[in-house]
């Protein structure tokens, strides 16, 4: 029961990696609150589903006083929710290059900038940001995408330094995943899932459980002394 009394939000919470970390941080005995566009799909005694949009601001404030209200607290916050409008970059439209930086990077920094300066007056928290493997090292059709991920890694290396500069244990880690099997793939066709699975060392995608072991480590004190770091998630991936 290592996350036994914490108050834990996921963004995203309701399919793929989010759903995964949600049950996993509720396994071992943490109160969860999966914030989704959607309904959840699954239910757990210890996660409670709510419907969020992480790239609009005022519902966020909204969310983040309604859970203050009622669970009293915030010890764990992982902005997952994250989508993909890819394209490649002389045909990317305004557009699909706005949604995916207000979701994947605004809808970060729209839940953050409530909940850090929370953990510094409680006390302490871990905050984790899931990147992704294309924030590190670029992908073709992904300039929108990638310019998110890696904003994330930018965002999660400034706040370890600014929610802990009071001498508050505040952590703000990112997890950079490679390519895992949920819904955010269907769309990329078969033959280049092999060909990412076999441009890894272990020659194989990834298990949304790995993910979640991942963040469940971070969320942690198993991990008290670590902040401002990428913990890449990828089968030895480089793209
Ligand atoms: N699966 C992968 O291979 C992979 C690799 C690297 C990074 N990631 C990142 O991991 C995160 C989770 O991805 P996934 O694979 O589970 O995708 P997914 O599509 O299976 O799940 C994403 C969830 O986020 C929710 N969501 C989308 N927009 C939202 C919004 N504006 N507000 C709230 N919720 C919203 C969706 O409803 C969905 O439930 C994303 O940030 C993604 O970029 C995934």
């Amino acid at each position: 029961m290592r996350l036994e009394n914490k108050i834990a939000v996921v963004t995203g919470g309701a399919a793929g990696l989010g759903k995964a970390m949600a049950l996993r941080f509720a396994e071992e005995g943490a109160m969860v609150i999966a914030a989704d566009m959607k309904e959840l799909d699954y239910a757990h005694d210890n996660v409670e589903g709510k419907i969020l949009n992480v790239a609009d601001p005022e519902a966020c404030k909204t969310f983040f006083d309604e859970v203050v209200a009622s669970h009293g607290q915030i010890d764990i916050l992982v902005n997952n929710a994250g989508i993909t409008r890819d394209a490649m970059t002389r045909k990317l439209s305004d557009e699909d290059w706005d949604m995916v930086l207000d979701v994947n990077l605004k809808g970060v920094f729209n839940l953050t900038r409530l909940v850090g300066p929370q953990m510094e007056q409680i006390g302490g928290g871990s905050i984790i940001n899931i990147s992704s493997v294309v924030g590190e090292f670029g992908n073709i059709g992904q300039a929108n995408y990638s310019a998110s991920k890696a904003g994330v890694i930018g965002l999660s290396k400034t706040w370890a330094k600014e929610f802990a500069r009071k001498g508050v244990p505040v952590r703000v880690n990112a997890i950079a995943p490679g390519y895992i099997m949920t819904d955010i793939l269907k769309t990329v066709p078969q033959d280049l899932l092999d060909k990412f699975a076999s441009m890894t060392m272990l020659g194989r995608l990834g298990e949304p459980k790995e993910i979640a072991d991942s963040a469940l480590f971070l969320a942690s004190d198993e991990s008290s002394y670590i902040t401002g770091h990428v913990l890449s998630v990828n089968g030895g991936m480089r793209l």
